[in-house]
């Protein structure tokens, strides 16, 4: 074990690894070969959906003793979606870095991730990959369904409200009942959000305990999965069952059928590549396209249909759709329980085919995130099919563009916008290097004027990415972004496009000689900042059909630690 180079050394050094961690009263027979189990915290008051993280820590501590491990909590940065400018995401890899050189600079010798709000599934799971030891993912769970006047709601229905606000159909007061109602209990997000979505997608990854994703941040249950990981992640030492005898190409392509068929955030594509990029695992855009193309929507939650996860929960989890899947999924693929994949789920039900359907029943035979190429978008861009309108899937239109984010809030509103139901919306600078970090701004609210005739959703096409919790013919992550010359940053007002969906295609009406002229005079991006984590970034980090990982921190290092000062 790779605490005994610490804990089990003779002399001076044992000394000081041992005695300074007795002064928190660890007793001796701690040191004396117990598995040495880290609990990778991203408790923060900061990010309310992480904030109940030291109780949950608590219990996998609990697991970890009664198994005969010794646990040690340790914090990593903490990105809540909410509160975090200009965007959680820009710090995802950094997290990944504290994660990563958390893990292999201490005596550790397995590790259990609490995970919740968006980014801090991906950005653990990242640092951990390039580490490879023994780990177990403990998500913290959805909140409970909100409440508005008799009604369930969620953080989903924010959108549907601004904008219901923003038509004077509803007021103020209203808006106060909506934010007293919204997030009621402990936990991330209650839709098929990106929270939730991340937590599915380390469930059908194998790497957490069946059942995870869905079971109330609240309810005792998730107390107890938390025990029990607790419990397992010391067996899982025992067994030196690392994260790459787990990761295999196979529970990626389990995990690009599942996120399918639960109408999965489309920043699942981002947080994917990188994982499987960080573990070795190749991965490309074109398998989302390959893998997803028979497989339904079963899952009936907001934002793609009507319930919530706590319905989910009640209706029987994942592994009640995993058991659906049966015939799609690589069943033989190991979980960190050690069980094959089919094994967790044989058992499985479904106990309300409202919310979980039938694999012959589907709530939609349309579903997943496509992958769009075109003139538009060479290395591809990405479309969250359950959510957009079925209408608009074969769709040409004149763009009507915002060279900024602040261009489009300053005219969005402007009644002179020249823009009809059948415009195509384009936002610019809002790349993984232009904003920098790739913000939630793709799905752009309508011109109020649009709005009025009746008008509720439009194409709309930026470099940026969609809140998991968003919906609407929005297509997202076009690469390469308009900062480093992708051909968005040519488009003009006017310009027609062209969308096809069943055809996978994106284009600019333009000849390739009007197009080849107008990217040899578009002026050089010129905001790449001065100093800091942001230079880093915006010098480092790949487009987003690569997952947005910065290109040095691609693939591991180990565990093996190069220099021992001591
Ligand atoms: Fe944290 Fe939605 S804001 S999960």
């Amino acid at each position: 074990m790779r605490s005994r180079n610490w804990f089990a050394r003779e002399g001076k050094d044992g000394i000081i690894y041992r005695a300074w961690m007795k002064n928190q009263g660890i007793p001796a027979h701690h040191f004396e070969g117990k598995p040495v189990i880290g609990i990778c915290n991203t408790w923060s008051e900061l990010t309310p959906c992480n904030a109940h993280f030291r109780e949950l820590a608590q219990k996998v501590k609990n697991g970890i003793y009664e198994a005969g491990g010794f646990p040690v909590e340790f914090p990593v940065m903490s990105t809540g979606e909410t509160l975090i400018k200009p965007t959680a995401m820009l710090y995802r890899n950094l997290v990944s870095m504290d994660v990563e050189e958390s893990i292999r600079a201490n005596p550790l010798d397995g590790v259990v991730l609490l995970c919740g709000c968006d980014k801090t599934t991906p950005s653990l799971v990242m640092g951990a990959c390039s580490v490879d030891i023994p780990t177990i993912v403990v998500s913290g769970g959805p909140m409970l369904t909100g409440k508005y006047r008799g009604t369930n709601i969620s953080t989903s229905d924010l959108w549907r409200f601004s904008e219901a606000q923003r038509m004077g159909e509803i007021t103020q007061k209203d808006m106060q009942e909506v934010e007293a109602g919204m997030c009621r209990s402990a936990g991330h997000c209650g839709v098929m959000g990106t929270a939730s979505t991340m937590a599915c997608m380390v469930e059908s990854l194998g790497l957490s305990l069946p059942g995870n994703a869905a079971i109330p941040a609240v309810d005792s249950n998730r107390r107890v999965l938390a025990h029990h990981s607790g419990m397992r992640i010391v067996e899982m030492v025992k067994e030196n069952l690392t994260l790459s005898k787990i990761l295999t190409r196979e529970a990626f392509e389990n995990a690009i059928i599942v996120n399918t068929a639960i109408g999965g955030s489309t920043n699942f594509v981002l947080h994917l590549l990188a994982i499987a990029g960080r573990i070795g695992v190749e991965l490309t855009l074109d398998d989302m396209n390959n893998l997803a193309k028979d497989i339904p929507l079963l899952l009936n939650l907001q934002p793609s249909g009507e319930y919530f996860m706590e319905d989910f929960y009640y209706a029987g989890g994942l592994p009640a759709v995993l058991k659906e899947l049966d015939k799609y999924l690589r069943g033989q693929v190991i979980t960190v329980n050690g069980h094959t994949m089919k094994e967790n789920f044989s058992m499985a039900k479904s106990y309300n085919d409202r919310v979980i359907s039938p694999i012959d029943q589907p709530v939609n035979t349309v579903s997943g995130v496509a992958v769009l190429k075109g003139n538009l978008c060479p290395d591809g861009a990405v479309l969250k099919l359950s959510a957009a309108s079925p209408e608009l899937m074969k769709h040409k239109g004149q763009a009507i563009v915002f060279e900024d984010i602040d261009d489009y809030k300053n005219r969005i509103n402007d009644p002179e916008l020249p823009a009809t139901a059948d415009s195509v919306l384009v936002l610019k600078q809002v790349g993984p290097v232009g904003y920098p970090g790739m913000p939630e701004v793709g799905n752009l609210g309508l011109p109020p004027k649009l709005l009025l005739e009746g008008v509720r959703d439009m194409v709309r096409i930026s470099d940026g990415r969609m809140s998991g919790t968003g919906f609407g013919t929005c297509i997202l992550h076009v690469s390469p972004e308009s900062a480093v010359g992708g051909p968005l940053a040519i488009v003009r007002d006017g310009d027609w496009i062209e969308l096809d969906v069943p055809a996978r295609s994106l284009n600019l009406l333009l000849s390739q000689e009007e197009i080849n002229e107008r990217l040899a005079n578009t002026p050089q991006f010129n905001g790449i900042v001065d100093r800091g984590y942001v230079r880093l970034h915006q010098t480092h980090v790949e487009q987003a059909h690569l997952g947005a990982d910065l290109d040095f921190l691609k693939g591991g290092s180990g565990s093996k630690v190069t220099r021992d000062s001591h």
